[in-house]
């Protein structure tokens, strides 16, 4: 099928399976989240990182972007590792690892007491292929806005760019926001449309990353979609979108909540900001 039949569903089925049905270099921002070392039961469905990682590379537009969320099991009192493994292995088939990003949750669930901290984050891999094409940064105010602050420097750590400079004087009122990102998980109205999905992301948190790596009419993919936050906020911010998931009942929870917003959409259309 040409990808144009693809386009705005939502797919029963292996992600890899459908995938190799697309064309190279189509998709424009992947978000998505796999399952995680087997924590929960997807309904006892097989996960093919590998093939996976591949087909996200090939699908993948130059200078789009994937943000893989994921975090480690621990099994055996050590924690897996699998999430790093997975953001080099991306790397290994030519991916950059642009940015190593956290969401971290303010409602954590409590866990028992096994002699460590409350786990409260997941890993935000954002991985690119080649120089990231879309960067619209979220900004947030300046704590010292405004104030004429003396002496201070900062420094860019990236090779190459080593530049030492003045703050601004007096400090700007904004600034790029930083990269450990804050939810609530599972409370908001919008989220509990999710409710029957075991591990649905905050849609907040996917409206950042659409708002950070697209423009108006991209094509926002995730594979592994689930209750289909990522589908949902595509259509509520204007940008076409493409989810699969193995489980016809998950789909069937994402096709609802999409349908419910392109439903409002018909009553007021989106227009680019
Ligand atoms: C962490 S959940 C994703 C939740 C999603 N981000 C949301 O907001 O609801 C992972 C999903 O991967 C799906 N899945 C597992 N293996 C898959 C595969 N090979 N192809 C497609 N989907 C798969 C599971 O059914 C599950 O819904």
């Amino acid at each position: 099928m040409h990808i144009n039949g693809y386009i705005n569903t939502i797919i029963d089925g292996n992600c890899v399976e459908v995938m190799k049905n697309f064309g190279e270099e189509l998709i424009d921002l992947t978000i998505t989240s796999p399952p995680y070392d087997d924590l929960r039961n997807y309904k006892g469905f097989v996960f093919p990182f590998e093939d996976i990682a591949k087909e996200l590379f090939r699908v993948t537009k130059q200078g789009g972007v994937v943000v893989w969320v994921v975090a480690d099991a621990t099994i055996n009192a050590s924690e897996t590792g699998t999430s790093f493994k997975q953001a080099l292995y991306f790397r290994e088939i030519g991916f950059n690892l642009h940015d190593t990003m956290i969401f971290r949750k303010k409602n954590p669930i409590p866990q028992i007491y096994r002699k460590r901290y409350n786990n409260e984050f997941e890993y935000m891999f954002v991985f690119s292929k080649g120089v990231v094409k879309t960067h619209n940064p979220i900004m947030i105010e300046c704590t010292h806005a405004g104030l004429e602050l003396n002496g201070t420097t900062y420094k860019n750590y990236s090779k190459n760019e080593q530049i030492r400079e003045k703050l601004a004087k007096p400090v700007r009122d904004k600034k790029i926001k930083g990269n450990i990102w804050e939810y609530v998980v599972g409370k908001k109205q919008e989220d509990q449309e999710a409710k029957e999905h075991p591990a649905p992301f905050p849609c907040e948190l996917v409206r950042d990353h659409i708002k950070s790596w697209t423009n108006f009419g991209d094509i926002v993919f995730d594979p592994m979609c689930g209750s289909g936050t990522t589908a949902r906020v595509a259509v509520e911010m204007g940008r076409k979108y493409i989810g699969i998931d193995i489980s016809p009942d998950y789909c069937e929870i994402a096709r609802q909540r999409v349908t419910r917003i392109e439903s409002k959409q018909t009553l007021f259309m989106v227009n680019e900001p």
